[in-house]
């Protein structure tokens, strides 16, 4: 009897050992591999990164912090695949635009890069954010029509509204801090477009949206400059997770009283019917309300997509906007030329003249300038995605499990693609210039399925906020404001330059 209780637990050790053996085995093969394939990929690894990622981010010169990092990184493999171990993380960094069309390209590679999930708090299944396929897609499908062209049309008196205000507020202005001041013109405006409400950001200061969204933003930003923070063990015993957690409860909250009046107004029951309907505005909300009812988005959805939208649309056209001002202040005989297309537009010159959607359509110089700033200064300089499979990319594989960073930033200046790639020049943009390079020469809006869904959005609300300014004043270099060639720019949320810029405005009439 106690011979056989004891061959039975020896047998049911053994088993358990062989079991364990097999389950390391597998792991330790996968592990083996991936390990093996990341360390073929020229780049660097864990030593360097722990014991000197910190003096590997440049504090000076034109580009600091990680941009600087990843510059220099890419320039000393000249622009090829290159890998970064970042602990057990393997990151493969693309730039030449035959192997971002591999990334990009590929409807496989849909899911986003772990760096995303710092938005995720907030946005949480929302277009730019969300990881399941089938959530995005029908998200996408909802969304897509909401921002067609004739939509559009209906925002250019919303933007110009609000750009009118910034004029008001610029003019005769020395010192314009360009970031603040255009930063709170769009937030106004996606705001507008987004809701259909108005949060009167650029009249006051005092308001608990704004603070709780520009909160959100500078924890973001925290957590880009300081690498430990980036990781959620850190962060979540930092005082910023409270911090981030209060504003994002906050807006959430405000976004479902919107939610809420808006479905009182258009009558829309529980089950999601209209019963009602009534004269609406084309505001996001509004159209995925009453025009997607039956099979729309339930309230969480609907509040990750609102969210998203503000945070994706708001940050990234004030920084395009931002730069364009600052690049036209530096070059004045580029200001002066888009002056002239303006002049020549609006020939009868009126204060209060609202530009119709064909007048946009005439815009093709300031266009040239919105795209050589979007090139010089892609508000989101990387993106990223994580690999389900093994990939291969030019001469090397990335392994699944790895993560591969398309830093557009550095194809943007890429001497290959653009002669003289610091220059500020539009003529970059001359229809037989862009006919001679590939489309993945230039993706400040990503490419393939997950491209930006606001871009055409970003394109009418840019060439009103700039026209309406710029057909009103002569912009300039303020006081203080640092030579072009000191121009140093770093990430944050988003593509910044380090130190504050101000601008003058002075009327041209
Ligand atoms: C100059 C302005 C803008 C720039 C440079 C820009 C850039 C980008 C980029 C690079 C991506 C792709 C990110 C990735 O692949 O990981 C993206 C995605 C996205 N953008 Fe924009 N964006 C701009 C304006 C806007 C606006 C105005 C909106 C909304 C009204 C918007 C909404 C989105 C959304 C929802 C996504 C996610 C799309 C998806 O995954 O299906 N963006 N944007």
């Amino acid at each position: 009897m106690f011979t056989t209780v004891d061959n039975i637990s020896s047998v049911r050790a053994s088993l358990v050992v062989a079991l364990l053996s097999t389950v390391l085995l597998l792991l330790w093969k996968t592990y083996y591999k991936f390990i093996q394939l990341g360390n073929r990929i020229p780049g660097i690894g864990v030593w360097n990164l722990a014991f000197g990622l910190m003096n590997q981010m440049p504090k000076d010169g034109p580009h600091v912090g990680l941009l600087g990092f990843l510059m220099n990184f890419v320039n000393s493999h000249e622009g090829e695949p290159c890998r970064i171990w970042l602990l057990n993380e393997l990151c493969v960094i693309l730039t030449k635009p035959k192997d971002i069309e591999v990334v990009l390209g590929n409807v496989k590679i849909f899911k986003k890069s772990g760096h995303y999930a710092m938005m995720k708090r907030l946005m949480g299944q929302g277009l730019f954010t969300a990881d399941d396929f089938a959530v995005w897609r029908r998200h996408r499908k909802i969304i897509t029509p909401t921002l067609h062209f004739n939509i559009l049309k209906d925002f250019v008196p919303i933007f110009y509204k609000q750009a009118t205000k910034l004029a008001n507020k610029t003019k005769d202005k020395e010192q314009v801090n360009i970031f603040s001041a255009v930063g709170l013109c769009t937030l106004d405006s996606i705001c507008n477009t987004a809701m259909g409400i108005n949060i009167f950001a650029q009249d006051s200061d005092n308001n608990t949206f704004l603070q709780d969204f520009y909160s959100i933003l500078k924890v973001w930003h925290t957590r880009m400059t300081n690498p430990w923070i980036m990781l959620d063990l850190m962060f979540n015993v930092s005082r910023y997770r409270e911090i981030h957690d209060n504003a994002a409860d906050r807006m959430k909250y405000f976004t479902n009283e919107i939610l809420h009046l808006k479905r009182d107004k258009y009558g829309v029951n529980k089950s999601g019917v209209t019963v009602r309907s009534e004269s609406r505005s084309t505001a996001f909300l509004d159209m995925m309300l009453t025009c997607w009812s039956e099979h729309g988005l339930s309230d969480t959805e609907l509040k990750d997509e609102i969210i998203t939208l503000i945070l994706a649309g708001q940050e990234t056209t004030a920084t395009v906007n931002s730069f364009a001002l600052i690049m036209l202040a530096y070059h004045q005989n580029i200001q002066l030329k888009v002056q002239e297309e303006l002049d020549s537009i609006f020939e009868q010159w009126r204060e209060n003249d609202c530009p119709s959607f064909e007048d946009l359509q005439k815009m093709n110089y300031l266009e040239m300038v919105i795209k050589e700033t979007l090139r010089l200064f892609p508000a989101l300089p990387i993106i990223g995605r994580a690999l389900n499979e093994d990939l291969q990319v030019n001469n090397v594989t990335s392994p699944a499990g790895s993560t591969v960073g398309v830093f557009l930033y550095g194809t943007h200046r890429d001497p290959d693609l653009y002669p003289s790639p610091n220059d500020f020049n539009p003529d970059n943009f001359l229809p037989e210039r862009q006919s001679k390079r590939s489309n993945y020469s230039f993706v400040p809006f990503g490419a393939g399925i997950r491209n930006c869904i606001g871009q055409k959005y970003a394109m009418v609300q840019m060439k009103t906020i700039l026209s309406t300014l710029l057909r009103r004043y002569r912009v300039s270099p303020g006081s203080g404001s640092p030579p072009l060639d000191n121009l140093q720019l770093m990430i944050t949320s988003s593509l910044k330059p380090k130190h504050k810029i101000n601008l003058s405005f002075t009327p041209r009439r």
